[in-house]
C-alpha cells in the first residue's frame, strides 16, 4: 500500500507544545512542510503551536517560514505551497500545566474545525522537566481521546527518556495514566535515519551478511559518534544529562540493538522491538573500569566546557565517554563492543565500524606480510555511504595487494532525495507505524544497561579526562580500547 493511503481519513490535528523552540521550528514543522509537499497529510490537517512566548498567528507563521525549504516543490509553485500550508498554523499562548490554556487552545481548534471527529497528534517539544506537568494539564483538560471513540490521540515525547532507569520507570508511568503505550510514541531520532532503517534490510535482505554476523567471524564492533561543537547555548540542558544520557544510552544503542539482534519473526513493530529488547537485555552494565570520561577544556578552537554559558565552573559533566560492552548471547559472546560520544572533537562522524577476523591460511604471506581484516564501514553521517573494506590485486605485472573499498555512497547510488529523520518519524506517527519508536520494557533495558555507571561516576565524582576542544579521542579511551583488543580505534 502506498503510504499515502493510510491514514484513517479524518482530519488530523497537530499540537506541537513548545512551539516557540528549536525543535519545533527548525526540525518538526519543516519536516511537516515537507510531507504536506509529497502529499503525504490528510486533506484537512491543521498544526496548532502552543507557548507561553506572546505571540499572533502571523508572528508564529513567519518564524516558521524561515526554516521551511523548497526541497519537494522547486521553482515558483513553492511560495503558493508555503503559503497554503502556514494558513493551516495556528498559535495559542498559555503555561504548560494549566487546564486553561489547553481548554483555550482547544476553543481556538473548534473555531476552525467545527465539531467533527478530529485524530490528534501532541508533540512535546519542551524541555524534558516539563513533560509530566503538560501530561497532567493536558489529561486534567479532557482533549485526550480516549476508550470507545474513534478518534485517536498520539502524545509524541523526544529522548531522554529520564536520568536512570527509576526516573525513566517513574516518567513511562506518569504518562501512562493520559497516554496508554500504544499511543505512545518516543522518538529517537537516529531511528528516522535512512541509513540506519537500511540496517535490517542490508542485514536480512541479502544472503552474504547473516552467515558471517556472528562470533565466529566478527572481531569487533565500534560505533562512534562525534561532533566538533561544542554545547554553545544548550549548556543549561548538557550538564544535566551528559554525554552518557544524550547520545550513547539512546542513539549509540540504538543503533547496536538494530545491528546486532536476532532475525525477528516479521517485520511488525511488535517483532522488531522483540527482537531489539531480547539483545539488550544480552548486554551487562559495562563496570568502572570498562567506561570512561573525558571533557573538553579551551583550545585554540573554542572555550572550555566550563566556560559555556549555563555551565557550572566546577562540572564535572563528561563530553565525551567510551564504552565497552559485551553480549551475552551465542551470536556474540566475546565479541567486544566499542561505543564512543564526544562534542568539541576533530570531526563530524557517526559510524558503525566491523571489524572482521583475519584470513586463516594466507597463500600471500611472502608478498604482502599479514593480511589486513576486512571492515564493514557504516557511515550515518555526514555523506551515508556503505564500504566494505577488503584486499584487492593492484593491476600491473607485479603481485602487489592493496586494501580497497567496496563503495555505496547514498549520494552517487541514488537519485531520490534522502528524507530527514523527522519526516519519516511524523509519517510513521500519521500511519501508527510503531516500529521505529522505543517501547517501554526497551526503554527499560536501555537504561539497565548504563544506569550502574552512571551512579558510580556520579556517587564517586569520578573526574574525567582533560581533552583540547577540537581534539581527538582522550587518552583513556585509547587505552581502554587497546587493553581489550580493539586496535583497530582510531582517535
Ligand atoms: N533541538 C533539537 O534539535 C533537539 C534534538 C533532540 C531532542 N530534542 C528534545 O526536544 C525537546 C525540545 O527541544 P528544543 O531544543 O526545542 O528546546 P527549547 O528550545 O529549549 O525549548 C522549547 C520551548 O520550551 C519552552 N521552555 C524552555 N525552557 C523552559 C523552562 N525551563 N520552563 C518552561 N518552558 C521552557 C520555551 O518556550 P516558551 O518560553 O515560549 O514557553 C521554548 O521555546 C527537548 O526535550 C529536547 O531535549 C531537541
Amino acid at each position: 500500500m502506498k503510504r499515502s493511503e493510510k491514514g484513517s481519513g479524518r482530519p488530523l490535528g497537530i499540537i506541537i507544545v513548545g512551539a516557540s523552540g528549536d525543535l519545533a521550528q527548525r526540525k518538526i514543522v519543516p519536516a511537516l512542510f515537507a510531507l504536506y509537499c509529497q502529499g503525504f497529510l490528510p486533506r484537512d490537517f491543521h498544526v496548532y503551536g502552543l507557548a507561553r512566548t506572546p505571540m499572533t498567528h502571523e508572528e508564529f507563521r513567519a518564524r516558521l517560514m524561515m526554516h521551511l525549504t523548497c526541497r519537494y516543490v522547486p521553482g515558483e509553485s513553492c511560495a503558493a505551497r508555503m503559503a497554503e500550508f502556514l494558513g493551516r498554523c495556528y498559535y495559542s499562548a498559555g503555561q504548560y500545566g494549566s487546564v486553561d490554556a489547553y481548554l483555550d487552545l482547544f476553543q481556538m481548534m473548534r473555531g476552525i474545525e467545527g465539531r467533527q471527529a478530529v485524530d490528534r497528534i501532541f508533540y512535546m517539544a519542551v524541555p524534558p522537566s516539563i513533560f509530566m506537568q503538560v501530561a497532567r494539564a493536558l489529561g486534567d483538560s479532557g482533549l485526550v481521546a480516549c476508550g470507545s471513540r474513534k478518534e485517536w490521540s498520539r502524545v509524541v515525547i523526544e529522548k531522554p527518556f529520564g536520568r536512570d532507569r527509576a526516573s525513566s520507570d517513574q516518567l513511562v508511568q506518569e504518562m501512562g495514566k493520559v497516554f496508554t503505550e500504544e499511543f505512545t510514541y518516543r522518538i529517537d531520532h537516529y531511528l528516522g535515519k535512512e541509513i540506519v532503517q537500511n540496517l535490517m534490510v542490508l542485514r536480512f535482505a541479502n544472503l552474504v551478511f547473516e552467515p558471517i554476523w556472528n562470533r565466529e567471524f566478527v572481531d569487533s564492533i565500534h560505533i562512534t559518534w562525534k561532533e566538533p561543537v561544542g554545547v554553545g547555548l544548550r549548556g543549561g540542558y548538557f550538564d544535566s544529562f551528559g554525554i552518557l544520557r544524550d547520545v550513547m544510552q539512546n542513539h549509540l544503542l540504538q543503533i547496536l540493538a538494530l545491528l546486532a539482534m536476532e532475525k525477528p519473526g516479521d517485520y511488525s513493530s511488535a517483532a522488531v522491538r522483540d527482537a531489539k529488547v531480547s539483545l539488550l537485555r544480552c548486554i551487562p552494565p559495562p563496570a568502572l573500569d570498562e567506561v570512561c570520561v573525558g571533557q573538553y577544556a579551551a583550545s585554540p578552537k573554542g572555550p572550555a566546557y566550563k566556560g559555556e554559558p549555563s555551565v557550572p565552573c566546577d562540572s564535572l559533566t563528561a563530553t565525551y565517554a567510551a564504552a565497552l560492552l559485551r553480549i551475552r548471547n551465542p551470536r556474540w559472546d566475546g565479541v567486544p563492543v566499542f561505543l564512543d560520544a564526544g562534542k568539541a572533537m576533530n570531526e563530524r562522524i557517526n559510524e558503525v565500524r566491523m571489524r572482521f577476523k583475519g584470513v586463516p591460511g594466507n597463500i600471500f604471506g611472502g608478498q604482502v606480510g599479514e593480511l589486513p581484516a576486512n571492515e564493514l564501514v557504516i557511515r550515518i553521517q555526514p555523506d551515508e555511504a556503505i564500504t566494505m573494506k577488503v584486499m584487492n590485486k593492484t593491476p600491473g605485472l607485479d603481485l602487489k595487494l592493496e586494501k580497497t573499498e567496496l563503495n555505496l555512497r547514498y549520494q552517487t547510488a541514488f537519485k531520490e532525495e534522502i528524507p530527514d529523520a523527522y519526516e519519516c518519524l511524523l509519517l510513521d506517527v500519521i500511519e501508527g507505524d510503531r516500529n521505529l519508536f522505543i517501547r517501554s520494557d526497551e526503554l527499560a533495558a536501555a537504561w539497565d544497561v548504563f544506569t550502574p555507571v552512571l551512579h558510580e561516576l556520579e556517587s564517586r565524582r569520578i573526574q574525567p579526562e582533560a581533552y583540547p576542544f577540537g581534539g581527538g579521542m582522550p587518552e583513556a579511551a585509547f587505552g581502554l580500547a587497546r587493553r581489550n583488543g580493539l586496535s583497530a580505534v582510531q582517535g
